[in-house]
């Protein structure tokens, strides 16, 4: 169900090669690279925060300006803006627009009624979310048969309900079927345009999009990992990401382990339930190493987490199913051999169902000085969160 969600100046590139209007847009790192890139647009540009968060312009994240050196100083200020948590490390330089009115077009993917949906208004910008609110029969939603799709009469109905005037529906109705097409065409969960504007020259120019794209269906899309935002995202998640981990990073101090999803979130509770007798102490990760806990699964998950700097230390988690307890135990040895120095927290490994008697001896052997079994659960939290606490 995971999607990734992409820039605004990828979703312009992906709008530009389905033929969707939009105006020149050119990414910048640097104030440098911003006047560089508004003397090669020229004339009135437009500065935009590239973050992948909303209300950009709210923020002082989008800012218009006349001349080149005018859109060094807008970058200066705008790179390194705190945006809702995101740090602003790119801006776009765009072409800045003659906006007669403002509009919003959305497709998307509505999974409670197993449709497509599309929102629609003809009054769009900066205020939409306060219109859905206080206004909501202005914002249009018209289901989109996903086998029917989003042709031109479709998109006339769209247009219509959304309140555009007769005028303007032939204008509109063209971009919303492109729109769909790059919805379809590239399995997004959601293609948001906001504003849609009508320019003072009288056409429709797509100024701001929003694009999701479904993770699940990557296969049909390699292009589609040229897009994930693996830099900003958490480092520790994109190495789990490499590794084929199902990684949460969170902010306590207990790494935690386990093999099934049900099992690490059961695991996260009792873990945050014996973390209050030891200074409130709390989970670090979700880390489900899944069904095949293979020496160089747990050595990958065991590496993502020891090089948490806030992990004191760690629980592992595992209830033997289709992997024995004694592949585990093996597992959990190989990763410490290979990790070598690079380990160095305490383990309190939990050991039970198929060959746990197994596991257990193969642990017990190996004697690894930091390893500590645990025979329950709830004993094995209990442990581990002392533990972290004694390393605070
Ligand atoms: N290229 C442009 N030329 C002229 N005006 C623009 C341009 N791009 C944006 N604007 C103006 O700035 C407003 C905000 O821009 P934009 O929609 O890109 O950011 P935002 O809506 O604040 O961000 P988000 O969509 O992330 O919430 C637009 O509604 C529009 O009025
Ligand atoms: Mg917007």
């Amino acid at each position: 169900m995971s999607s990734v969600d992409l820039f605004e100046y990828q979703a312009r590139d992906l709008f530009e090669s389905y033929g969707v209007p939009v105006l020149a847009g050119i990414i910048a790192d640097t104030p440098e690279e911003a006047k560089a890139a508004a003397e090669k647009i020229g004339g009135t540009v437009v500065v935009k925060a590239q973050v992948k968060a909303g209300g950009r312009g709210k923020a002082g994240g989008v800012k218009v300006v006349h001349n080149a050196d005018d859109a060094y100083t807008a970058a200066e200020n705008i790179l390194g803006l705190d945006i809702k948590g995101h740090i602003v490390k790119r801006v776009m330089i765009a072409a800045g627009a003659r906006i007669e009115k403002e509009f919003y077009f959305s497709v998307l993917l509505d999974r409670a009624n197993r449709s497509y949906l599309s929102l629609c208004s003809v009054e769009g910008g900066m205020e939409i979310e306060e219109l859905a609110v206080e206004r909501p029969e202005a914002l249009a939603k018209i289901e989109v048969n996903a086998l029917r799709g989003l042709d031109l009469a479709k998109a006339e109905e769209i247009a219509r309900a959304g309140g555009f005037p007769e005028e303007l529906i032939s204008k509109v109705a063209p971009v919303f079927v492109k729109l769909y097409e790059v919805y379809k065409g590239e399995d997004a969960t959601l293609v948001e345009v906001n504003p849609l504007v009508l320019t003072a020259d009288g056409e429709i120019i797509a100024l701001d999009g929003k694009v999701s794209l479904d993770e699940n269906a990557g296969f049909r899309h390699p292009k589609h990992a040229l897009l994930e935002d693996a830099a900003a995202a958490d480092p520790l998640e994109a190495k789990a990401k490499e590794n084929d981990l199902n990684y949460v990073k969170l902010d306590g101090s207990v790494g935690v382990i386990g093999n099934g999803a049900g099992l690490v979130m059961s695991t996260l509770d009792v873990v945050a339930y014996a973390g209050e007798n030891f200074g409130g102490v709390k989970p670090a990760n979700f880390l489900d190493i899944g069904g095949g806990a293979s020496a160089e699964v747990m050595a990958a998950g065991l590496d993502v987490i020891l090089n948490d700097a806030q992990v004191k230390s760690v629980f592992v988690n595992v209830f033997g199913g289709i992997t024995a307890c004694d592949a585990v135990a093996k597992g959990i040895v190989g990763a410490l051999a290979e990790l070598g120095s690079a380990a160095n927290k305490p383990l309190v490994v939990r050991l039970d169902g198929n060959k746990v008697e197994e596991g257990r001896r193969i642990l017990n052997e190996a004697n690894h000085p930091l390893v500590t079994l645990a025979a329950t659960m709830d004993e094995g939290a209990a442990k581990a969160a002392e533990l972290a606490y004694a390393a605070r």
